[in-house]
């Protein structure tokens, strides 16, 4: 899959570190990458396997040194796909991210959805700012690629599936698209399935 790690989420793997009291990843200044080399190849055959190691560049000199994927991101739950579910793990309070690096004050998550209804057969689409704005600035979306006005942006799954508008970040640091119709087709309108969740 694809997962571009953001400051953001590495914040938030810091954050799930630190509130599951795990060790701090203690990453020494400058190591020398040649006189680490033979070490590194007994090291890495010892790591368990782990599929979400995946996120990892396993030739990158650094590896053995980072905290594992599983380490980080078990106990988290999880969406239909098996992925960390963000949302309830912030509502759960399974993680506590930093508003901010500076510590200043944010304001206050914008409680307003959108629903849009250009979706043909399938449910209607609850765009939720409330969520949204509890990680992200309206700045990250506002003008673009979305103009404060409901209904202004027409929007192809086409689209999405390419990385534009939702797909900016759904498919790479929020849930994957193709395996999650529902979580934003939560909508149902008359003669449509009805939305799974
Ligand atoms: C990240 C949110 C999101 C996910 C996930 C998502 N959609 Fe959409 N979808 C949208 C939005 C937004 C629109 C446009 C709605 C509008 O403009 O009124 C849309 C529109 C559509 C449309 C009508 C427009 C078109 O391109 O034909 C179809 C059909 C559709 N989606 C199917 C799907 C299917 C099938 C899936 C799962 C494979 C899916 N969507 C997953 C957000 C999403
Ligand atoms: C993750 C993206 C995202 C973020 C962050 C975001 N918005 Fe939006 N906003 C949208 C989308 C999508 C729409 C609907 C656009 C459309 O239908 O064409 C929208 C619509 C709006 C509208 C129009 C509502 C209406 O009924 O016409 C307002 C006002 C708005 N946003 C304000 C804000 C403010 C203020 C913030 C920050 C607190 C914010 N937004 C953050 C995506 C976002
Ligand atoms: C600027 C980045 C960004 C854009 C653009 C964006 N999202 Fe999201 N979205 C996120 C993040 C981050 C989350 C929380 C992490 C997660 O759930 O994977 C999220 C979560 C969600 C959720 C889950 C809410 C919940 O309560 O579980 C829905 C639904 C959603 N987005 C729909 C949309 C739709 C529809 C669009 C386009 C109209 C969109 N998003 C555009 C970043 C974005």
């Amino acid at each position: 899959m694809r997962f571009v790690m953001s400051a953001a989420v590495v914040g938030i793997l810091a954050m799930q570190g630190a509130e599951a009291g795990l060790k701090a990843v203690d990453i020494p200044p400058d190591t020398p990458i040649a006189a680490a080399a033979p070490a590194r190849a007994a090291t890495r055959a010892e790591v368990p396997a782990d599929d979400r190691d995946e996120f990892y560049d396993r030739d990158n000199p650094g590896f053995t040194r980072l905290q594992r994927a599983g380490e980080a991101l078990g106990g988290l739950p999880v969406d239909q796909d098996g992925k960390p579910d963000w949302m309830t793990s912030l509502r759960t309070q399974s993680i506590t991210p930093r508003q901010r690096l500076d510590d200043a004050p944010r304001p206050a998550p914008l409680d307003l959805d959108v629903v849009m209804r250009n979706t043909k057969q399938m449910p209607n689409v609850r765009f939720p700012h409330r969520a949204h704005t509890e990680w992200l600035d309206c700045s990250n979306c506002h003008p673009a690629p979305f103009a404060e006005k409901a209904g202004s942006t027409a929007i192809r799954m086409e689209d999405i599936f390419r990385g534009r508008f939702c797909g900016m970040c759904h498919d790479r640091v929020a849930f994957v698209t193709h395996r999650n119709c529902y979580r934003c087709h939560s909508v149902p309108q008359q003669g449509t399935a009805s939305a799974a969740r």
